[in-house]
Formats: C-alpha cells, sequence, structure tokens
C-alpha cells in the first residue's frame, strides 16, 4: 500500500493496538523517497487537470531529506512546481525573514530556491508582526488556506512534547491559527540552533490543530529513536490535548511514516507477543521477562505461571515450560550483564561476561560527537577502563565550538587584553588579538555568523573544558585527541553533510590506534543529527578498514546520548557505580560550561537504570551506565 493511499479502517492482527495508520520504512531515505515520488505524482496529475496542489509543509531536521528529494526531482526529472500552492505550519515571533533561524530563510534554503515555484505561491506566517495586530494577521492565514481550496497533504513532523506545527500540550482540537508560547522542552531543543537557550523565542505563530486537521490527507513522519517514545504514545495512547499528534487518531487519512529507530516504541516491534506469535530465542524471551517483571513490579525471580498469562506471554510458557525455569534462565542473563570489569577482567573466566579477559591491556577509543557528550554518558566507565589499565584515547570528534555562547569567547579576550596589559606585552600581538575578537564579536551580534578567529577561539575554550572532564576520569591531556571534523568546521546545526574527508580521517585515527575496544554513540539519532554523521563516520572508516587483521578483533559498544535512556532488555553490558562515582561524573560534567540541561540530567538517568535493575531482582546499585554491543 502506498503512503499516500487512504488508510480506510482495516487493519492487520498486528497493528490493532495503533490507532493512526503507521507505516515503517527502514530509513529516512527510502520514507522520503517514497512519500515524495508520490507527491511528485499528485503534482502531475493536477498538472494534467490543470489545477493546482495545496500542499502543508513542515521545518525541523525531519522533513530536510524529503525536500532534498523534491529538488532532486525537480532537477533530474523536470519536476515543476508553478502549480504548487504551499502554507507552512509555523513561524517563530520576533524574527526578521532573513534570520538564520527564521522558518521563513530555513524553507527558502532547504526548498524554495531550488524549485521552480512561484513567489506569489509561498506562504509562511508572518513572524514579524507587531502584538497588536498578530490576531488580524492570523485570521488572515485561515482565511488564505480556504481561499486556496483547503490543504490537500499536510507534510508534519513531530516534536519531543508531541506538538505538531508547534501546537503545544494544551493546544486544544479546535484551534485556528494563533500565537502560542513555546514549552520549556521545545525551547531546549532549539537551543543549538540558536546558539544557547536564552536566544530562542518565547513565542511562536503556528495554526491550529483544528486547522492541520482540516487538511485532506496528513503525512507525520519522524525518524530516530529519540522520537520512538512521543510516536508510540500519539499513535496507541488516548487522544488528549496534552500530545496534539494524537489528535491525528480522529482524522480519517492520516499516516505516521517512521522508520525503524522511531517505530520501536510501537507494540508490533516492542512487545510482539501481544500482538501474534513470534519465535521464542533467547533474546526475545529476555524481553518478554523484564517486560513482565517491570509491569507488574515484581522481580523475575517472584514470577509466577498466572503473571504470564494474565499479561499476555502465556505463548512463551508453552514453548519454554514452567515459569520457574524460564524466570532463572533470565535472571541469569540480566545478571551476566553487570560487570565492573568493563574492558574485561583480566584472567577471569569470561565465558559469561560482556567483555572478553584478554588481551588485556586493551587499546580502547571513546568517541565522543560533540566534546561533551562522552563524558556525559560514560565518565563512569572512563574511569574504570583508565583504573584498570588500558590504553584509552578520548577522540573528540567535533570542535564544538558552535555551542560555547559569545560571552565565554567575550569573558577569555578580555582577559587576554587585561593580562596583556597587566604585564605591559605590546609586541606579542596578544593585545591585537584580543581586540579584534571583542571587536568581531560586537560587530557580528547575537545571531551572525562566528568569524573564524572566534570561531576558533571558542573551540580552544572547549578543549580546555574537555581536558578538565577527562582529567577528572583519570586520562591525561594527552590521551585526548581532537578531530575537528571538516563537516562540523563548515556547517551549521540541521544542515550538516558527512564528507569523504570526514571519513578519511576517522579511518586514519582507527588505523594509527588499531583498538580493540570502541566506544561510539549517534546510531539512533535523527538522521541529520551531528552524533548520526558522526557515527556514519565511524561505520563507513571501519567498512573501508574492515580487511585488516585488528578489526575482527575489535568490539564496538554502543551508549545512549543525552535525551534517551537504554530500556533494561536493551542493555548488553551494564557497568555499576558508586555514590562517589557518580559525584565524581556530576564533578566532570559540571567543566563544560556550555552544557545543557539533559546532559546535566544524565546522572539521573544513570540512577533510573539502576533502579529498574534493582526492580528485576539484581543488585542495588546507585547508578548504572549502560551499553548495547553493535
Ligand atoms: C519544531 C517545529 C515542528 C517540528 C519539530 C521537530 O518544533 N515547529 O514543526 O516538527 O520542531 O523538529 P525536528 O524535525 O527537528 O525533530
Amino acid at each position: 500500500m502506498s503512503i499516500l493511499d487512504s488508510p480506510g479502517k482495516q487493519q492487520t492482527q498486528k497493528e490493532r493496538y495503533e490507532k493512526t495508520r503507521s507505516v515503517i520504512v527502514k530509513d529516512s531515505t527510502m520514507g522520503c523517497s517514497q512519500l515524495a515520488g508520490e507527491v511528485a505524482g499528485l503534482i502531475r496529475q493536477r498538472q494534467g487537470e490543470k489545477k493546482n496542489v495545496v500542499l502543508g509543509l513542515a521545518t525541523g531536521s525531519t522533513p530536510v531529506p524529503f525536500y532534498r528529494e523534491l529538488i532532486r526531482l525537480h532537477r533530474e526529472e523536470g519536476l515543476s512546481f508553478q502549480n504548487v500552492i504551499t502554507f507552512n505550519l509555523d513561524e517563530y515571533h520576533g524574527l526578521q525573514s532573513d534570520h538564520r533561524e527564521s522558518y521563513n530563510r530555513f524553507m527558502r534554503e532547504q526548498l524554495f530556491d531550488h524549485i521552480d515555484i512561484p513567489n506569489g505561491n509561498i506562504n509562511i506566517p508572518d513572524g514579524t508582526v507587531s502584538l497588536d495586530v498578530v490576531y488580524e494577521s492570523c485570521l488572515e492565514y485561515e482565511k488564505k488556506i480556504e481561499d486556496a481550496g483547503g490543504i490537500d497533504l499536510q507534510i508534519l513532523g513531530i516534536g519531543r512534547t508531541g506538538h505538531i506545527g508547534f501546537n503545544e500540550p494544551g493546544s486544544s482540537r479546535d484551534s485556528r491559527t494563533r500565537m502560542i508560547t513555546l514549552d520549556r522542552i521545545t525551547r531546549r531543543d532549539a537551543a543549538a540552533d540558536f546558539l544557547g537557550e536564552a536566544n530562542v523565542p518565547r513565542n511562536a505563530i503556528t495554526m491550529g490543530v483544528g486547522t492541520i486537521l482540516s487538511a485532506k490527507r496528513l503525512v507525520l513522519m519522524a525518524w530516530g529513536g529519540n522520537k520512538a517514545e512521543i510516536v508510540q504514545e500519539a499513535v496507541e495512547g488516548e487522544v488528549t490535548d496534552r500530545i496534539s499528534a494524537s489528535f491525528l487518531q480522529d482524522h480519517d487519512n492520516a499516516t505516521f511514516l517512521v522508520d525503524e529507530a522511531a517505530s520501536s516504541q510501537l507494540t508490533r516491534i516492542n512487545l510482539p507477543w501481544l500482538v501474534g506469535s513470534v519465535k521464542w530465542e533467547a533474546k526475545m524471551i529476555q524481553r518478554a521477562v523484564t517486560w513482565l517483571s517491570h509491569r507488574l513490579e515484581k522481580p523475575i525471580l517472584r514470577l509466577v505461571d498466572e503473571d504470564y498469562n494474565e499479561c499476555g506471554a502465556g505463548e512463551l510458557l508453552t514453548v519454554s515450560g514452567r515459569a520457574y525455569n524460564v524466570n532463572i534462565g533470565v535472571f541469569d542473563m540480566v545478571k551476566h550483564t553487570i560487570t565492573g570489569w568493563p574492558g574485561g577482567k583480566p584472567g577471569a573466566d569470561d565465558a559469561h561476561r560482556p567483555e572478553r579477559a584478554s588481551p588485556h591491556p586493551k587499546r580502547v577509543l571513546i568517541f565522543s560527537p560533540e566534546p561533551s557528550d562522552a563524558v556525559a554518558s560514560l565518565a563512569g566507565t572512563i574511569h574504570r577502563l583508565v583504573e584498570q589499565g588500558h590504553e584509552v584515547k578520548l577522540i573528540v570528534q567535533t570542535s564544538g565550538g558552535l555551542r560555547v555562547p559569545d560571552l565565554a569567547a567575550q569573558k577569555f579576550a578580555s582577559v587576554l587584553l587585561e593580562v596583556a596589559e597587566l604585564i605591559g606585552d605590546t609586541s606579542s600581538g596578544k593585545e591585537d588579538y584580543a581586540r579584534e575578537i571583542l571587536v568581531q564579536l560586537q560587530e557580528k551580534g547575537a545571531f551572525g555568523d562566528d568569524p573564524e578567529n572566534v570561531r576558533h577561539l571558542k573551540a580552544l575554550i572547549l578543549r580546555g573544558e574537555v581536558r578538565d572532564a577527562a582529567g577528572i576520569c583519570g586520562l591525561d591531556p594527552e590521551a585526548v585527541v581532537f578531530q575537528d571534523l571538516p563537516f562540523y568546521e563548515k556547517g551549521r546545526y540541521r544542515q550538516f553533510q558527512l564528507t569523504d574527508a570526514d571519513v578519511e580521517q576517522t579511518s586514519r585515527i582507527l588505523a594509527e590506534y588499531q583498538p580493540h575496544q570502541i566506544y561510539a554513540t549517534g546510531h539512533l539519532a535523527d538522521p541529520s543529527a551531528l552524533q548520526t554523521l558522526c557515527y556514519r563516520s565511524i561505520e563507513q572508516a571501519m567498512e573501508q578498514l574492515k580487511d585488516e587483521t585488528w578489526v575482527a578483533d575489535c568490539r564496538v559498544w554502543l551508549y545512549r546520548g543525552k535525551e534517551s535512556e537504554m530500556n533494561s532488555n536493551e542493555i548488553e553490558m551494564a557497568v555499576p557505580m558508586s555514590p562517589d562515582q557518580l559525584d565524581l561524573k556530576r564533578e566532570a560534567i559540571r567543566k563544560f560550561q556550555s552544557i545543557s540541561q539533559d546532559e546535566l540530567d544524565s546522572s539521573v538517568r544513570n540512577q533510573t537504570t539502576a533502579r529498574r535493575y534493582d526492580q528485576l531482582g539484581m543488585a542495588e546499585y546507585e547508578a548504572i551506565e549502560a551499553f548495547q554491543r553493535h
């Protein structure tokens, strides 16, 4: 069935928990090319009928690959947009249309400048209108949509609060285009784009839920594991104004188009035994039993046959025998994920340990996409690896310069200037350098692009912070390697693109260190996220090196970044932390001035993981850092 087909009411047994039709595609590239192909079909069909098509468009990272595909169809297959009228969902209030983060500019850069759509056909809410006329301006927007004949197809993304457009929690089903106040999580998510949360506008103008639901057809796209939970709630949960995307359940022609990672919490994927027969392999059994244990808040070893039956996992017992036997098997599996020896325990029997004992010491590479990622996620594990004698290198993949606030650069330049004046050092160029930075900062203003000098200084500030944080984890300054991947230096958030140079650089580092163990992240993020590109650079470099002998003996452990934690049933190595180690981690994280609240909260997530293990009946630890094997 195609994405644009009307879903009707027929559903398979497996989809019965899904109240909005959901199409799962392998990845965003596949989903976007299918959707773009179908949109192209619609445009051409209307061209044949000499009619217009009205498209509702969205911003954010999600639709970017869809727009790229439309541009390709225009360039390579002659698709014309002359008969297309567009209405965008939303716009920040208070930003000029050429502001680098305005949705107006975003749409021009990502789509309109590259296709032949007539300028007069483009409609985006006006974020520059003054407060006294916002209301009229919103009414006018609604009227324009109506006059165009209504929206034929509305494209949507989904925010982490479950919003569509900017319809934050609390938006009613009948809401129309209006000005809203942005939610804290939404502003936090936009902080990197705006070079700091303080710069993110507080208000936006958005089509209402009612406006969106008036479209004839809705397609909501979601990519990456960070969206998995909210997708599940919106598709399978109750219709509620807490999650505006849940209102799609009330529309008779709406589809969620999700990649595998974003679909991972849907019942048919996450708890497949509830919707049909499954193959009861060890991993599946572990998943079902840990789920049951959490759901009933009963330790694994206390689950009885009735618990399995009542929760829809009775089939497992028919295959595997009594609850008692299944419980013990799973209890052992989970127990064996716990290790205080993330690099393997030398001399010990490693048959049931997550990591092999030899060789010892191991050469370990810890990849950190942004400077603070690795410390925020695995400071405790790094500390243990160093203590246990391994040769650990922290590879900081991008400079992170875009995250450092102007204020930090300003402070640094001012101190340098004062020092130069204090010691009367006028000849070495320090004073000129500091003055130049201060002038450049002032000239560019809060949102201007950083000149190279400023960007470089910001990167240096972060280098100092990384070294301090790494030092707390036991790493010498020489153990920290700065890659400064080129894609980051040339790009901006949401617009980064990986290049061959990035992969080559990563490949050189891997070939030089020939690691036995790698820690990496980004495997589950949105495809255009910085973390994903960093991960792909490792993956592609490993592919290039696959014939080297050391590669066969190298294990890759995946950690989760700031926004999400790992479910107990996904964990393959659990490294426990004592209260002291957790304090140490917090201290290391605090070394980063530009750290986000999500990163600060990572120690809380480690405590949650430990509580979940405790609840399964494992030993009670203060905190746990969790990993999955590649
Ligand atoms: C913003 C936009 C939404 C978008 C959401 C998710 O809030 N107003 O329309 O869906 O971000 O963004 P992303 O696609 O980058 O995850």
